[in-house]
């Protein structure tokens, strides 16, 4: 069967809850595409007004971050009970963002993505090289560790339904898109380390996005490749280019 697309807006630390709202009411005659899942994953404060600025379009809400413990004394933490009752689907886990500036790691990752899974989201797990890595030709290795990792016990069934966002540091924020050849490259790895760890059909259904930098211009050959099955897209999914991206195959 083949995979259906998904692609989603990473709104980071923007809009606040009144922004979000607008936000929405411009995009949503914008972004109509059956053929793909289209998300926005927006600052938890926006969820609850963009779930309902979103009611009736093809938009879903997600979460950027969810914490991996149930409730407590984890002040400003979101808990999955908090996100499935506000009715989010879809989380994102381990930005190399929340890695670099909130001290994420793999192990927190696979903590977070267990969580997620333990409470019916779906997570977008995010993994990605940096300049270095990829100068010094470890990228494939590296990427591979981060995968492994952040799918410690998680089932077959489970990972079948995850999404993988392959995001290259370097390409994050700084106009600078992978080469096509580059994003494909990495998300067939990506996909053969899966396959390793659990088997072809698990691989076969796993949806790999590409993110970092993609642009109206660049979508459509990169969601053409063979293992990218949409994208993670910052600075473009607040801007009307977003349509265009989500529209790429029109
Ligand atoms: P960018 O961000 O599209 O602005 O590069 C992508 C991301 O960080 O998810």
């Amino acid at each position: 069967m083949a995979r259906k697309k998904i692609i989603a807006g990473n709104w980071k630390m923007n809009m606040t809850p009144s922004q979000a709202v607008e936000l929405i009411n411009t995009l949503k005659p914008l972004v109509k595409n059956d053929d793909v899942d289209v998300l926005f994953c927006v600052p938890s404060i926006d969820i609850i007004p963009a779930m309902e600025a979103a009611k009736g379009t093809n938009i879903q809400i997600g979460a950027e971050n969810m914490y991996f413990e149930e409730k407590g004394a984890y002040t400003g933490e979101i808990s999955p009970d908090m996100l499935t009752d506000a009715g989010v689907k879809y989380v994102i886990i381990g930005h190399s963002e929340r890695r670099e500036y909130f001290a994420e790691t793999d192990e927190t990752v696979n903590k977070k993505v267990l969580k997620a899974f333990e409470h019916g989201i779906t997570p977008i797990i995010c993994c990605g090289e940096t300049l270095t890595q990829r100068e010094q030709g470890v990228t494939i290795d590296f990427i591979r560790q981060q995968i492994k990792i952040a799918f410690l016990n998680v089932t077959a069934a489970q990972a079948a339904t995850a999404v993988i966002a392959y995001e290259p540091i370097w390409a994050i924020g700084t106009g600078k898109v992978a080469t096509t050849e580059q994003a494909q490259e990495v998300c067939k790895a990506i996909r053969e380390c899966i396959a390793e760890i659990y088997d072809e059909a698990t691989a076969a259904a796993i949806r790999i996005q590409y993110g970092g930098s993609v642009s109206a211009s660049s979508a459509p050959e990169l969601f053409a490749q063979p293992d990218i099955d949409g994208g993670l897209v910052g600075g473009a999914s607040l801007k009307p280019d977003f349509g265009q991206i989500v529209n790429y195959n029109k």
